[in-house]
């Protein structure tokens, strides 16, 4: 019940304010696309310095995420009108800058500056920590959470050569596999930014992994593209709407194109590791991809079919790591290979449902589809 009310507040919070940011993204278009600190984009940042835009924002999303917020009720309400209303400080950014130097001490001091302490890990969803334990939680069932980015391997699960040679079969064997090189689609897309209504949406994909989706939401054509290198997000609704992708961001763009043409994700990663997870419900295999230096990639299969139920990645911020999560449903047949034709991306900004209904195979696209908006 509280969460869907926050959900709620951020949905209507934010279509107030479109109508400011499209007009100031409409005057302002950023000249290049060089990735610029979150003190250069924005007017009073004091704390959270030196790190770029788009993960500047998504440390907003772990502070809404770690204490079930949404961004008024820290930031003033001017922000409903006008996005300039964030850098107002209001009491509680003036706490949460305080917390954010306090958690940097504590990871410091006694963690070797690993990011162990987050804001997540004291409040994990509220804004008041509990100090006291909970006795349910000590006397019940252990619950497993599909979001820990910790990783479990299974004894009991296949080995990862066997795990993949069977998702690989699934999606149409090798042969279709090959012969799949692209695709654009029409459908629909809904999320908070168009409170849940389906406006429509075209995707583009092309192997190995470039990738682009174009909503046309009511306050203007919101993308994501990656083109295989870089990547950027333009989203009409939000104080800053064309960011370049970076760390995390990119390397969770670029996982996400190349669901579409798996056959290169084994490659893609170093190390995998292969365990078993639930997930509504479903029986799958979970393997997780490492990179070093980088947060890992999680994809569960599901055990029956061998298909792509779910991919999971994280983006390291400044105040801990985040995850991404999609979700693929719906999967059809086209040319030859088997294709979700609904996905749910879920993260701490928003949830976004993908539905497509009219998908070309093997057409050519233009590059510039793929590259800055
Ligand atoms: C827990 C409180 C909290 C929540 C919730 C929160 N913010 Fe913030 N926000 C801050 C703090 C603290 C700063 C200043 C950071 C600094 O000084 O380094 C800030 C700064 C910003 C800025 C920079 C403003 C400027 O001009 O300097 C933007 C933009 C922003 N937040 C967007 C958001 C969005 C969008 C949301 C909702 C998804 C959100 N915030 C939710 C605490 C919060
Ligand atoms: C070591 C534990 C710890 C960490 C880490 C932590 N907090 Fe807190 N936070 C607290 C406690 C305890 C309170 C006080 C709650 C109360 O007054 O009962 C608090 C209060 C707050 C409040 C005021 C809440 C209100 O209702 O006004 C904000 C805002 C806040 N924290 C934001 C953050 C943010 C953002 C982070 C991550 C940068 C963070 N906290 C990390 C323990 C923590």
């Amino acid at each position: 019940m509280k969460l869907f009310s926050v959900f709620l507040c951020l949905s209507s919070g934010s279509l107030l304010w479109l109508g400011a940011a499209r007009i100031q993204g409409a005057q302002n278009p950023p000249a290049t696309p060089q990735v610029r600190m979150a003190e250069e984009v924005f007017q009073n940042v004091q704390v959270l310095k030196g790190i770029p835009a788009d993960q500047f924002l998504d440390t907003m999303g772990m502070f809404a995420s770690a204490l079930l917020f949404d961004c008024v009720s820290c930031h003033a309400q001017e922000i409903i009108s006008d996005p300039k209303g964030f850098s107002i400080s209001t009491p509680r950014i003036q706490r949460a800058r305080q917390m954010i130097v306090m958690m940097n001490g504590i990871n410091r001091q006694y963690f070797g500056g690993q990011p162990r302490v987050t804001c997540f890990t004291c409040h994990g969803g509220g804004n008041r920590p509990r100090t006291e334990p909970n006795l349910d939680l000590q006397y019940s069932e252990p619950v497993d959470d599909p979001y820990a980015m910790a990783f479990f391997p299974s004894l009991y699960a296949p080995p990862v050569d066997e795990v993949f040679a069977r998702f690989l079969q699934s999606a149409g064997g090798a042969g279709a596999l090959a012969g799949f090189t692209s695709f654009t689609a029409a459908g629909t897309y809904a999320g908070y930014e168009t409170e849940q209504m389906e406006v429509p949406v075209e995707v583009y994909a092309s192997a190995p992994n470039r990738m682009a989706t174009v909503a046309r939401t009511q306050a203007g054509v919101n993308v994501r593209v990656f083109d295989g290198r870089a990547g950027w997000k333009l989203q009409p609704d939000t104080p800053e709407p064309l960011l370049p992708l970076t760390g995390g961001n990119l390397t969770g763009a670029s996982i996400e194109a190349m669901v579409w043409f798996p056959a290169g994700i084994q490659k893609a990663f170093g190390q995998w590791q292969v365990g078993t997870a639930v997930i509504g419900g479903r029986d799958t295999i979970a393997v997780q991809g490492t990179n070093p230096g980088q947060p890992p990639v999680r994809l569960h299969f599901d055990r029956e079919s061998g298909r792509l139920l779910r991919l999971l990645h994280w983006t390291t911020t400044a105040v801990g790591s985040i995850p991404t999560r999609i979700d693929y449903a719906d999967y059809r047949a086209v040319a030859g290979v088997q294709m979700p034709f609904q996905w749910t991306r879920t993260w701490t900004n928003n949830q976004v449902v993908i539905q497509l209904k009219d998908v070309r195979p093997n057409v050519p696209i233009d590059a510039a589809r793929f590259g800055r908006p």
